[in-house]
């Protein structure tokens, strides 16, 4: 069976007391409800060590990782530190990180192989432009991101990674990609994973969607076969609608 998984991502937003409120607020209402679903929050570096010892009803996840060990890497954080934290996972290959960092496939394999040597499990994100889509290239594209960043890693490695499909479209626009849509890709990426690895890894593999999903179009995206939860970007910033979405499934 795979694991649901629903995680935020804060991005750039929130203070540290904005941050440690909301993670609070989650924590009262993750402890009054019951869920099987895993919940990871994904916040600024700045906030790591504070959200992780709020609760034990969330993970807590870094938004990126410097490419280097340790060294002479100015204004760099290293996965050590991150997992000193008290992190358990790293969200790898924003489209943000993509386009306004040129994070490229190659710097990817770098951290994705420094996170799983240093026991931090990566949400690793996929998606294509408006533009590929349009073309009809939007498989290809997400082929070749997680061909590129992940295909070099062991099965065993391969079940410390979790995948976030993020239609680049999607993201912040308020136009979520179709639940038909979002499930096609999905079964698309399982299809790639077996075709590297058998039918054993993909099908322990979570895959979540994200890009505008909010409490009104959770429950109709989650109800896909291959749709393992989300990653939710401005839904998150608020408790109770990031809590209504965990109870989506
Ligand atoms: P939104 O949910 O704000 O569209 O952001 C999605 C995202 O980028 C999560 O990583």
């Amino acid at each position: 069976m795979r694991k649901k998984i629903i995680a935020g991502n804060w991005k750039m937003n929130k203070n540290l007391s904005e941050g440690t409120d909301l993670a609070n607020e989650l924590s009262e209402i993750l402890t009054s409800s019951s869920t099987d679903v895993e919940v990871i929050l994904g916040v600024p570096f700045t906030h790591l060590d504070k959200v992780a010892s709020i609760s034990d009803k969330f993970s807590v996840s870094a938004q990126n990782c410097s490419a280097q060990e340790s060294g002479a890497y100015t204004g760099e954080i290293s996965t050590k530190m991150i997992l000193s934290t008290g992190a358990k996972y790293v969200i790898l290959g924003h489209s943000e990180r993509r386009a306004y960092h040129q994070e490229n496939n190659a710097d990817l394999v770098k951290k994705v192989d420094l996170c799983l040597s240093d026991n931090l499990k990566v949400i690793y994100c996929c998606g294509e432009l408006l533009s590929e889509r349009d073309s009809g290239n939007h498989f290809e594209i997400v082929k070749s991101q997680i061909e590129e960043a992940l295909f070099h890693l062991s099965a065993e490695q391969i079940s410390r990674v979790v995948i976030a499909y993020e239609p680049v479209w999607a993201i912040g626009t308020g136009v979520t990609a179709s639940s038909a849509q979002a499930q096609e890709m999905h079964a698309y990426i399982r299809s790639i994973f077996t075709d590297k690895y058998g039918v054993d890894v993909p099908q322990a593999l979570s895959i979540l969607y994200g890009g505008s999903c909010k409490p009104s179009n959770a429950q109709e995206i989650f109800s896909k076969e291959d749709v393992d939860g989300g990653l939710i970007g401005g839904a998150s910033l608020n408790a109770n609608d990031f809590s209504q979405i965990i109870n989506a499934f």
